[in-house]
């Protein structure tokens, strides 16, 4: 079974600290219309499929019909399994309940809102367009229309979020009925608004100490409210883990369509061009998966997450890790653990779990 990714790139405003392939012009019907015929056209057209996502951008702020379309031309050319996980991302001021009731009635089975804070000064200087009693609504009406997998996204590490902060607002999306949380620490990438004003104001950020001590309180806060930490920025309700993200991290199979979207299929990775007009050329970067490039996402994405990697299929690929000395120092200290043929991360060593992926790698 793969997973399916389709990219929309529609926004309708940047955001400050953004660098995702989004805009806030181009036109949609054009561009649904090239999705229909990357769709058409694929190579690996009839494949089984248990999971489809629709990130972004802002997938709630096109017309819903759109989606629509789009979800039926994935199920008329692939073999789509009757208890897929279907996702959409949406931002809570596009997402009305007429629009939700709408994902539900046509097959989603998943929201995940970016709701990034609860403080609103904060949303504001973010340049988002929703605010405070906007998130929670639109946690409230995914549930009324059914929803039973809600997902919300908080960034770790804002200007002027205390952790004290930062874990009443993930209470409060817990209490409003969110079954899964991902929560990433702000990266300020070069070229965006926010890499400026950092960049003339170094103290606009917490230290790196501030951070860390804001996501260990995040992790307990979660761990209180019932939810497991799955993988390092993951946190779910049991039965809630975001099943096509989790495709991604035990490197199964996947495709993505649209504009900048990846697929990885067997020893082929592939990257569509990241703006319309090289999309619409059907430009792509192709990258040949080597085993050492295999060993290393093996063991670096089982490591990020609650699934692990299997010894066996590290050792069929060349490298015989077991005869890594780190190895068996990391088993002997409980940094990781084996069961069933599988190593896992001890999840009390997610924070550090760069340093052991470095220590295991060839
Ligand atoms: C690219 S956005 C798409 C979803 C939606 N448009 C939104 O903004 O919520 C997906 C998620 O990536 C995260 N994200 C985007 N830029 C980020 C950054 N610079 N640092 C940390 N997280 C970021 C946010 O949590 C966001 O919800
Ligand atoms: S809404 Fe999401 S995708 Fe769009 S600019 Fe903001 S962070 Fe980026």
């Amino acid at each position: 079974m793969i997973g399916i990714y389709v990219h929309v790139p529609f926004c309708e405003s940047k955001c400050i600290y953004c660098d995702f392939a989004s805009f806030v012009c181009g036109e949609q019907k054009i561009y649904f219309d090239c999705l229909r015929q990357e769709i058409e056209k694929c190579e690996q057209k009839g494949q089984k499929v248990d999971t489809i996502y629709f990130g972004g951008g802002t997938p709630s702020v096109v017309c819903e019909k759109y989606i629509a379309d789009t979800l039926g031309y994935i199920r008329k050319n692939f073999d789509v399994s009757k208890n897929s996980e279907i996702t959409i991302e949406c931002n809570p001021n596009s997402a009305s309940l007429e629009k939700l009731k709408f994902y539900r009635s046509i097959g989603i089975t998943r929201v995940s809102f970016g709701v990034q804070s609860l403080n609103d000064k904060v949303l504001k200087f973010l340049g988002r367009k929703h605010n405070k009693k906007e998130a929670i609504s639109a946690i409230q009406y995914a549930k009324k229309v059914g929803f039973e997998n809600i997902s919300a996204d908080l960034i770790v590490g804002l200007p002027n979020v205390s952790s004290s902060m930062l874990c009443s607002h993930a209470k409060k999306l817990v209490d409003a009925g969110v079954t899964h949380i991902s929560s990433y620490m702000l990266q300020v990438e070069e070229g965006t608004p926010l890499f400026k004003m950092c960049t003339e104001n170094p103290q606009l950020l917490p230290s790196e100490e501030e951070c860390a001590e804001s996501f260990s309180k995040l992790v307990k806060t979660l761990q209180q409210c019932g939810f497991v930490q799955y993988e390092v920025s993951n946190f779910a309700r049991e039965g809630n883990e975001s099943k096509h993200n989790l495709k991604y991290w035990s490197g199964e199979n996947y495709l993505g369509f649209g504009l900048s979207a990846t697929s990885t299929f067997d020893n082929k990775r592939w990257t569509n061009g990241k703006t319309f007009k090289s999309y619409y050329n059907g430009e792509r970067e192709v990258e040949l998966l080597g085993n050492r490039e295999k060993i290393e996402e093996k063991i670096m994405l089982g490591l990020r997450c609650y699934l692990g990697f299997k010894l066996e299929e590290i050792e069929k690929l060349g490298y015989k890790l077991t005869s890594n000395k780190n190895f068996q120092t990391l088993l002997e200290k409980g940094v990781i653990y084996e069961s069933e043929g599988k190593i896992h991360i001890n999840p009390k060593f997610y924070s550090v779990n760069n340093q052991i992926i470095t220590k295991l790698l060839p």
